[in-house]
């Protein structure tokens, strides 16, 4: 026994690579039974798994040009990121985007910019810009709400973010006027920091959740009666990455914090059906916003994906018939983000989000609506070039998920779906998640935030005008096809925006339904 031990001791170090590799080859040909590129070719075989494996990383870093990776490709992140940090954010040289290519947008200048007055309330806050319409004015809500900042955070819930990305958010947007929209999963200890909430919720109820899955208008009540912080409520219809899909929260996921939160019990997989068990039509959607209202004083909206417009136009013909309808309509594109969908959903259905909100805009401004309701749009605008589009479009003001999460660290690894996310943002690891300094990110998205709105306004005042809603569907160009290549937005989505009501920017920050306290107080003079 000792001299076999001896002699397994004295072997040189290549004797043992030989024998380790002598194991793999065994293990590959006569006991693994799942890859044949293993069994057909021992050992190297592996190679090949290996580099797959490693390839969505080395493209990242070596390979893809600084336009070409999706969702958002090096320019664009890395834009966030120097915004985020304030640091230069600037390119040299000349753009090296290829100008005359399809679909890309051109604003319009002004001969001469927009001067600022010298008692501008911009020339105090270069970063100041709060939404030009009040969110639940026309319904007469006891508590409407005038979003101050035009770009906000858009539903992500606890869960499919960790508990530090939602404390920096929520953080981030209080010292940026902004507001956080709570996503699915209910409201939990991490969004109440002081910044302003929407509360959203879907067809699990999360946090507003009865004992049989239900809708409850009585935990709603309660819910916004001890959180000031919620400002208006969403009822999610559908999301651009997955229209009418349903979801699953398995029980090993239901931590004793998520239970409390979401209001469900522990031990049992959860179900988000696809569709709400609150309503069944659109006159009993109608109803539920009327009640909602009714019983919190908030003002209430919902979010879709555009695919179909026949129930969209019964809820237009509804609301002259009554008079009433929700506050604000949150209009996703097809190419929306998610923590987890199928790609068949995520890659086809609904429409992306130009098609899906011209179409949208149109349907409302031919039955003379869009006074009534505020449009948020949200599908990777939160660029300020693209929100000039949308702004002409007809939106009021921007939502942005993934944007926000750049802004605090993701750096695109595209795994939110498995609970591996190396950044700490989205997954409940946490080790992972204990990485994120929460003040320091938080800052991160508030200087985001201010740094999007003062380049918004720039490029605002270049067109001529003093704030993005006073942008028409005439002022942006945008590649059509090869033979009359350059369209305005109004010819191309064949209609024109509805002249937003606005008397200054001054008028905004006098008004008493202005959100974003802790902003307001410490950024701006009179
Ligand atoms: C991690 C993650 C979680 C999300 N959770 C929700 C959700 O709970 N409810 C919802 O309506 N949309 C959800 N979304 C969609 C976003 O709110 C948003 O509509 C979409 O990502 C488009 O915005 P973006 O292009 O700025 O990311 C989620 C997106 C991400 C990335």
């Amino acid at each position: 026994m000792d001299s076999m031990l001896n002699t397994l001791a004295n072997l040189p170090w290549w004797a043992w690579v030989i024998v380790f590799l002598a194991l793999v080859a065994i293990r590959d040909i006569f006991v693994q039974k799942n890859h044949t590129i293993s069994h057909n070719f021992p050992i190297v075989g592996h190679l090949r798994y290996w580099l797959e494996s490693i390839g969505p990383e080395m493209r990242q870093y070596f390979v893809a040009n600084n336009r070409e990776e999706l969702p958002f490709n090096r320019i664009e992140r890395g834009w966030i990121y120097a915004s985020a940090k304030k640091e230069n954010n600037y390119e040299g040289f000349g753009t090296d985007r290829d100008i005359y290519a399809h679909q890309h947008i051109f604003v319009k200048n002004q001969m001469m910019a927009y001067k600022l007055p010298g008692s501008h309330p911009n020339i105090t806050d270069p970063c100041f810009l709060p939404c030009a319409k009040i969110i639940g004015s026309y319904n007469k809500r006891k508590k409407p709400y005038r979003p101050a900042s035009v770009i906000n955070v858009s539903a992500m819930s606890f869960g499919s973010l960790s508990a530090a990305a939602v404390d920096a958010m929520n953080n981030g947007v209080r010292k940026s006027g902004a507001y956080q929209n709570t996503g699915e999963g209910g409201l939990s200890p991490y969004h109440k920091q002081g910044g302003d909430v929407i509360f959203h919720f879907g067809t699990g109820y999360f946090g507003v959740r009865s004992e049989d899955g239900n809708f409850s208008m009585e935990k709603m009540k309660q819910l916004v009666l001890d959180n000031p912080c919620i400002k208006a409520i969403e009822i999610k219809i559908s999301q651009g990455a997955k229209p009418g899909k349903g979801g699953v929260l398995p029980a090993a996921k239901i931590t004793h914090e998520i239970s409390e939160i979401r209001g469900v019990v522990m031990g049992k997989d959860v179900l988000s059906p696809a569709t709400h068990s609150a309503f069944n039509s659109v006159p009993e959607l109608m109803q539920l916003i009327e009640d909602i209202a009714e019983q919190t004083g908030l003002p209430v909206g919902i979010k879709g994906a555009i695919g179909k417009l026949d129930q969209w136009e019964e809820l237009a013909k509804l609301m002259i018939e009554t008079g009433k309808g929700p506050d604000f309509i949150t209009v996703d594109g097809g190419e929306g983000g998610t923590g987890a969908a199928p790609p068949s959903f995520a890659d086809h259905v609904s429409l992306p989000w130009v098609y899906g909100f011209s179409s949208l805009y149109k349907l409302f401004k031919n039955y003379d609506l869009t006074e009534r309701i505020v449009f948020i749009g949200s599908g990777k605008l939160g660029f300020p070039a693209k929100a000039a589009m949308a702004f002409a479009m007809g939106v009021d003001c921007i939502n942005v998920a993934r944007e926000a999460m750049m802004s605090i660290g993701c750096i695109q690894a595209q795994v939110c779906h498995t609970n591996r996310c190396p950044t700490g943002i989205a997954t409940q690891s946490k080790w992972l998640q204990g990485g994120i300094n929460v003040p320091l990110k938080s800052d991160r998205l508030s200087q985001y935030f201010k740094t999007f709105r003062k380049e918004f306004l720039e490029i605002t005042h270049a067109a001529g005008y003093e704030h993005p809603c006073q942008f028409t569907m005439d002022d942006i160009q945008v590649n059509v096809d090869d033979n009359d290549l350059n369209r305005s937005l109004s010819s191309t989505y064949g209609y024109n925006k509805a002249v937003v009501p606005f008397s200054g920017i001054q008028d905004l920050y006098n008004c008493p339904y202005l959100g974003g306290n802790e902003y307001m107080k410490n950024k701006i003079g009179p």
